[in-house]
C-alpha cells in the first residue's frame, strides 16, 4: 500500500565550531607522535574542527537545526518532533533532543535521542520517515550532533587523529504522496550485529563505569567490515527501489575514511566528483557527518531538486545502514 505522505527533505543545515586544526597543529597541541603524511595517506583527513569550552552537542545541534529550518522557510512552530542522533549527549537525561527543542523555542510535539554511533543519522532518518508515513508527525527535525573531542584518548594515536566535532540537521516535511512528484525518502535500510560490539566501542558509561569512557577501535577489523557491509547495503537500497547505479546523482557517505569512500564510489561506478567528501576538512564527525555533507552540497548548489541521493554509514554496534532520497 502506498503511504499517504512522503517525507521530503525541505531544509538542511550544518554547524562547525570555529576552531579548525590541521594535522600538524593537532599533533603539536596534544603532543601526538604522528605525521601529516601518515594521516593523509591512511585516511584522507587534513583538518578537523574542535568545539570551544562552552559548546555542547545541544548548542551545536540547535545551530544546525535553525539553519535547516531557515532553508526550509519553516518556523519552530512547525516542528512536531526532534530526533537527535548522538553518542556524546550533554547528559544522560534530559535527552539532547529535548534540550535542542528548548533551545530553538519549539514548544509542541516530542523529542528523543537515538544511539547508533556513526550510523545514528541514518537510523534517526528511518524512524522519522516511518512516523511521518504513519501520519504521526508532519514536520520533523533530524539532527546528528557530536563532540568527540571530549571522548578521545589523546594518547592513542590510532583513534585521536580520526575524529572532529560538528552538527548537521535536516527538516523533513510530510507532503501528500500525490503532490510530492517523486520527491522525498524512498526507503531506508538498517542493520546491526552486536557480536562485533567490542571492535569499536566507548569503554565506559553511566551504567557501567559511571564515567564517560573513551573511544577504542580495532581499525583494521572495522575497515574490513566497512567495505563489505556498506557495499551490500547500497545494493540492497537500490534493488529495493528497482534502481541501478546510473540513477544515483550523488553519493553522500558517512565520512570516516577517504579510502572507504573511494571504494564505495568505485563500487557504484560514480566518479569522485559525484561523491560529497568532507572528511578532508571535518574528519569523522560520526552521526553529524552525513547531514553536514548534505548541507554543504545543498548550499554550494551541487545537490539540486530532483537529484537522487544515496546515503550510507557504518559505526559502533556494529550498526550500518543506507537511505535513498530524492531532493
Ligand atoms: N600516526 C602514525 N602512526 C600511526 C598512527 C598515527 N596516527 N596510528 C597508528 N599508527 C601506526 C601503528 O602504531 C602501527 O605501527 P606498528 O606497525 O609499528 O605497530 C601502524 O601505524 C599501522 O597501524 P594500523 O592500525 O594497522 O594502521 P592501518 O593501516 O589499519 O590504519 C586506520 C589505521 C585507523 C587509519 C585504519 O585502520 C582505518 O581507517 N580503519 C577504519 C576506521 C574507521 O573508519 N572507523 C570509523 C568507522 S565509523
Amino acid at each position: 500500500m502506498t503511504a499517504a505522505f512522503r517525507s521530503v527533505i525541505a531544509g538542511t543545515g550544518g554547524y562547525l565550531p570555529e576552531r579548525s586544526l590541521s594535522n600538524a597543529e593537532l599533533a603539536a597541541w596534544k603532543g601526538i607522535e604522528t605525521s601529516d603524511a601518515w594521516i593523509i595517506e591512511r585516511t584522507g583527513i587534513r583538518r578537523r574542527h574542535i568545539a570551544a569550552e562552552g559548546e555542547t552537542a545541544s548548542s551545536m545541534g540547535a545551530a544546525a537545526a535553525l539553519a535547516a529550518l531557515a532553508e526550509a522557510g519553516a518556523s519552530p512552530a512547525e516542528v512536531d518532533a526532534v530526533i537527535v542522533a548522538t553518542a556524546t549527549p550533554d547528559s544522560a537525561f534530559p535527552s539532547t533532543a529535548a534540550r535542542i527543542q528548548g533551545r530553538i523555542g519549539a514548544t509542541r510535539g516530542f523529542a528523543f535521542d537515538v544511539a547508533a554511533a556513526c550510523t545514528g543519522f541514518v537510523y534517526a532518518l528511518s524512524i522519522a520517515d516511518a512516523m511521518m508515513r504513519a501520519g504521526q508527525a508532519r514536520g520533523v527535525l533530524v539532527i546528528g550532533t557530536e563532540i568527540y573531542s571530549r571522548i578521545l584518548d589523546w594518547t592513542d594515536r590510532g583513534t585521536c587523529v580520526l575524529f572532529g566535532d560538528g552538527a548537521g540537521a535536516v527538516f523533513l516535511r510530510a507532503v501528500p504522496t500525490a503532490e510530492a512528484g517523486g520527491r522525498g525518502l524512498l526507503s531506508t535500510h538498517l542493520h546491526a550485529d552486536g557480536s562485533h560490539a567490542d571492535i569499536l566501542v566507548v569503554d565506559g558509561g553511566a551504567g557501567s563505569t559511571g564515567g564517560t569512557g573513551v573511544v577504542r577501535m580495532s581499525g583494521r577489523e572495522v575497515f574490513k567490515h566497512a567495505v563489505t557491509k556498506l557495499a551490500a547495503v547500497v545494493d540492497e537500497a537500490l534493488a529495493a527501489n528497482g534502481l541501478g547505479h546510473g540513477d544515483v546523482a550523488w553519493l553522500v557517505p558517512h565520512q570516516a575514511n577517504l579510502r572507504i569512500i573511494e571504494a564505495m564510489g568505485k563500487k557504484l561506478h560514480l566518479p569522485l566528483d559525484r561523491v560529497v567528501v568532507t572528511v578532508d576538512r571535518h574528519a569523522n564527525t560520526s552521526a553529524a557527518s552525513i547531514p553536514l555533507a548534505l548541507a554543504e552540497a545543498r548550499r554550494d548548489g551541487r545537490i539540486r531538486s530532483g537529484d537522487l541521493v544515496l546515503m550510507e554509514a557504518i559505526g559502533g554496534g556494529l550498526t550500518w545502514g543506507a537511505a535513498l532520497a530524492r531532493f
